[in-house]
């Protein structure tokens, strides 16, 4: 890492200088009480694991649109992705029925949106006579595993999208609405229609996908994916496997030096795929220990699997409690991966300074 672990963090001091508070904030690792000790762009976390007490950590993504340009194609830059994105634990909807399953993420949909999470992982359902993110199983959502209808967490991303136009989100849904129209209904009652990227525009043979500036100039700022391949022709909501290649989602995906593809998707180095979304949680989320699997373990496995996938840096790496690390975390995780396809360093501030560092990998 050496040289871009310098220049990055000469940004942080950067940053912590350009700030000056009368009472000088707190920079990342060092010791603080309240998230108002740390430096913008950090909060106040423990991990027990790894450390004693509370640190300033990372809580907010380098934006590479803003950073650099986006004259590049969508799939030469890395977004941070929210596995179960709705599953938080101070249910978004007031219901007496206690929501017994397990939870991922900590904050809403909006704060993930504006921390820089620019990916969500959503399970939509059938219940209720209307489509709810549900953390369930065998396809079918209980009063007990309901987190919400799926309209409420939709209109978060259209206020997003709306309010920043030069910004692209991406949904990936579990999918299991079975009602004819079921999801477009609710794409359109949530106002999310307009940003909508038609699938006519998805690369299916490997080619780069449309350059970002021209996604944005066409409003084209919401792309959808979806895990029914029917739904591709009845209700054009492209089907995520003709167009990605993912790894094994928990424990399984999670052995060290090795990156085994999900059932679903064709093998990780099928070039015919544009885009590479990496998994990295466990089976049963744990928030205590989230913040070590979020870590050093996830740039590691992101190593890993970047062989695996044939030399390519992954797109989307997916985690739980996404804010959770032991220091810079996903959000490091993420400025690596653009650092590598952007300019080939070990850190997108470095392609910001004008570094080259090797020959374009991907
Ligand atoms: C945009 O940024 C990339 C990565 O740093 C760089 O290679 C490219 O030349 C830039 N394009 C423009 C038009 O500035």
């Amino acid at each position: 890492m050496g040289v871009p672990l310098v220049i990055f963090s000469v940004f942080l001091g950067i940053i912590a200088a350009t700030i000056a508070l009368p009472n000088e904030r707190h920079k990342l690792s060092e010791k603080c009480t309240f998230n108002e000790d740390c430096a913008t762009g950090l909060f106040c976390s423990s991990c027990s694991v790894e450390f004693k007490g509370s640190r300033c950590v990372r809580s907010l993504t380098t934006n590479p649109f803003k950073l650099l340009n986006t004259s590049l194609p969508f799939n030469k830059y890395a977004y941070l992705t929210t596995h179960n994105s709705f599953a938080i634990k101070r249910r978004p909807i007031p219901d007496p029925t206690p929501v017994v399953t397990f939870t991922n993420q900590e904050d809403t949909i909006s704060q993930q949106l504006s921390n820089g999470v620019r990916a969500l992982m959503l399970d939509t359902y059938d219940f209720k006579g209307d489509v709810w993110l549900c953390h369930s199983f065998g396809g079918k959502c209980h009063d007990f595993t309901a987190f919400e209808p799926a309209i409420n967490a939709l209109k978060e991303v259209e206020n997003f999208l709306s309010s920043n136009p030069s910004e692209i989100v991406t949904l990936i849904l579990e999918d299991y609405v079975e009602v004819p129209n079921g999801l477009t209904n609710v794409f359109i009652a949530s106002g999310l229609i307009k940003y909508w990227f038609p699938i006519s525009n998805m690369p299916k043979d490997g080619k780069d996908w449309p350059l970002v500036k021209d996604m944005i100039a066409k409003n084209y700022r919401l792309i959808v994916f979806g895990s029914q391949k029917h739904k591709e022709e009845s209700e054009g909501i492209a089907y995520q496997w003709n167009y990605m290649v993912e790894n094994q989602y928990g424990k399984d995906g999670m052995v060290e030096g090795k990156c085994p593809k999900r059932k679903d998707s064709s093998e990780l180095n099928d070039r015919s795929k544009s885009l590479v979304l990496i998994n990295h949680f466990r089976t049963i989320p744990i928030q205590k220990v989230t913040c070590k699997v979020n870590s050093e373990d996830l740039i590691n496995m992101l190593s890993t699997c970047h062989v695996v996938a044939g030399n390519r840096w992954a797109n989307f790496v997916a985690v739980d409690y996404y804010k959770r690390s032991d220091g810079g975390g996903s959000f490091q995780a993420v400025d690596m991966l653009n650092g590598k396809l952007l300019c080939g360093c070990d850190d997108v501030h470095a392609c910001a300074l004008g570094y080259s560092c090797t020959i374009r990998s991907k």
